[in-house]
């Protein structure tokens, strides 16, 4: 069976889960979930970077220790990734005590190896990005908090990959995606990379992961999270679960972390001998009001706020839909509802409401035997030809969105097929011909359950309550799957309309 290992990024527990944190999640989510549905055997890792200077300062304005801080904001994460219906196999903080460990190993290993080495550094340093950063960087960058500093430190060679790491991003078209950010790594890496500092001394910081060979200092909080990626999978602690799913498939995450994730983390491997992942794939921002949501700013959207107004369901479609995966897009109550109301109240719930209440009035809601396919029922059969070849397609490709609209304009030529074949009318015209009607409605449910089935990663609750009416929760993309004379349970609506 084949595997699919897909991560996040570990989230800081400086700020609450909003929705740039939710979409992230989600999309890993939904990703996981289709990929399983194809039968393939997924591990979905996702959780919180507690390290470092950010996590220990919003402790001290709490007045708890950072462990204290960490332990309430991972409760935050996880219930609100239980809320949006999450379902990941593992959740790791950096805290635990497994990734400590294996994060010294590296250290260790890599120290001994010449990798690690001490030296005195002085630069410019931005407390807000937690990392030495150069005059240009200053300059163009919005670095905030910027000081001189001059200090002992340790540093990772990173320099003697960088050719390695060149060679790889250009031999592996699909490595860093999409395209304008393998671009701009490619740019990046035109210029020669510095030595990785990933150290800070325990007078300036004390909360991090303590050099093994060096009880002065901690880890930068960078180099022990990247890690997880690998701890998180039994790296050094459980090999077979580790050969069974590294390298991973895929590193999802939001343009704003691809440098690390891009430079610092495949050198990182290839100094410790490991394969590099398959894909780093970094999806556009969330905006409000044209700029990025940020604590910061204080323009977050809570996710949990629309999730328990609207659904979980509802919010996981509008994110998956209104985001072209790798271009930014802008958050809005107002596209919300629209949205919701036009897919999900209008032409999803609508059908299913149409054929349940018609199989009830002229079936006593059994599934009807069908007659004769004439070519409008052929018609819409042949719109559901290849189903799971386009779906495995838009699934590699990343293109979610469009995954989305595919099947949505199943769901409208279900619609389109009933007002054609008027099941209303050929009842009444045709009372002793059953089998015209039956037929109608035999297909327009076997289209019901293979679009419900097709949804499901997205909107996993509604969809199972669907699923559960029909008695149809083995995944089949095939027509011909439901049996005739079998129950129909009612349900209530799906998705009311949202009046504004
Ligand atoms: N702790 C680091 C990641 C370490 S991974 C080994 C970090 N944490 S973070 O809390 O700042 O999370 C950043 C990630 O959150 C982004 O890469 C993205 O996945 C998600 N998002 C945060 N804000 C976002 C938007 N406004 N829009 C889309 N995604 C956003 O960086």
């Amino acid at each position: 069976m084949s595997t699919f290992y897909i991560t996040t990024p570990l989230y800081y527990v400086n700020d609450e889960p909003h929705i740039g944190h939710a979409y992230t999640t989600i999309l890993a989510d939904v990703l996981s979930r289709f990929r399983k549905n194809l039968g393939e055997d997924v591990y979905f890792l996702t959780g919180t970077d507690e390290h470092g200077q950010k996590v220990q300062e919003a402790s001290f304005k709490r007045n708890v220790t950072p462990k204290e801080h960490a332990d309430e904001y991972v409760k935050r994460f996880k219930n609100a990734w239980d809320n949006l219906d999450i379902e990941y196999d593992y959740f790791i903080r950096t805290t635990d005590s497994n990734h400590k460990d294996r994060v010294k190993e590296i250290l260790l290993s890599l120290f001994k190896k010449k990798d690690i080495y001490f030296d005195e550094y002085e630069g410019l340093y931005s407390v807000s990005e937690e990392r030495f950063i150069t005059e240009k960087e200053k300059e163009e960058g919005d670095f905030r908090e910027i000081k001189k500093i001059k200090e002992k430190n340790y540093f990772f060679k990173m320099s003697k990959y960088q050719e390695k790491l060149i060679e790889h991003i250009k031999e592996n078209p699909n490595f860093i995606q999409p395209k304008s950010r393998r671009n701009e790594i490619l740019s990046f890496l035109k210029k020669p990379l510095k030595d990785l500092c990933i150290s800070r001394p325990k007078t300036r910081l004390s909360w991090g992961i303590e050099l093994p060979f060096d009880e002065n200092y901690v880890t930068y909080v960078w180099f022990d999270a990247l890690i997880n990626y690998i701890s998180g999978i039994g790296w050094n602690s459980d090999n077979k679960k580790f050969r069974r799913y590294w390298p991973a498939k895929c590193h999802l995450m939001a343009k704003d972390i691809v440098t690390t994730h891009c430079v610092y983390w495949p050198t990182m491997l290839m100094a410790c001998n490991i394969e590099l992942p398959e894909k780093i794939f970094a999806h556009g921002w969330w905006l409000v009001d044209n700029v990025k949501m940020s604590k910061s700013l204080g323009n977050v959207i809570k996710p949990l706020d629309l999730a328990s107004e609207y659904g979980s369901d509802s919010l996981r479609y509008y994110l998956m839909k209104n985001m072209v995966l790798g271009q930014d897009a802008t958050f809005t109550l107002d596209s919300f509802i629209k949205r919701y109301n036009a897919d999900l109240a209008n032409d999803y719930g609508n059908v299913i409401n149409r054929v349940f209440v018609l199989t009830s009035k002229y079936f006593n809601s059994l599934v009807p035997d069908p007659g004769e396919y004439n070519e409008i029922d052929l018609e819409l059969i042949r719109n559901f030809d290849g189903i799971e070849d386009k779906v495995s397609k838009y699934i590699e490709e990343m293109k979610i969105h469009d995954l989305a609209e595919f099947i949505f304009s199943l769901i409208r030529s279900i619609n389109k097929y009933l007002e054609q074949k008027a099941p209303w009318k050929t009842f009444k015209e045709y009372p002793k011909e059953k089998e015209v009607t039956a037929t109608t409605l035999y297909l327009s449910i076997e289209s019901i359950r293979i679009c419900t089935q097709l949804l499901n990663p997205i909107m996993p609750n509604k969809t199972n309550l669907v699923l559960n009416a029909i008695d149809s929760n083995e995944i089949d993309f095939n027509f011909g799957k439901i049996k005739a004379g079998q129950k129909i349970n009612s349900l209530s609506t799906l998705f009311p309309r949202i009046d504004i």
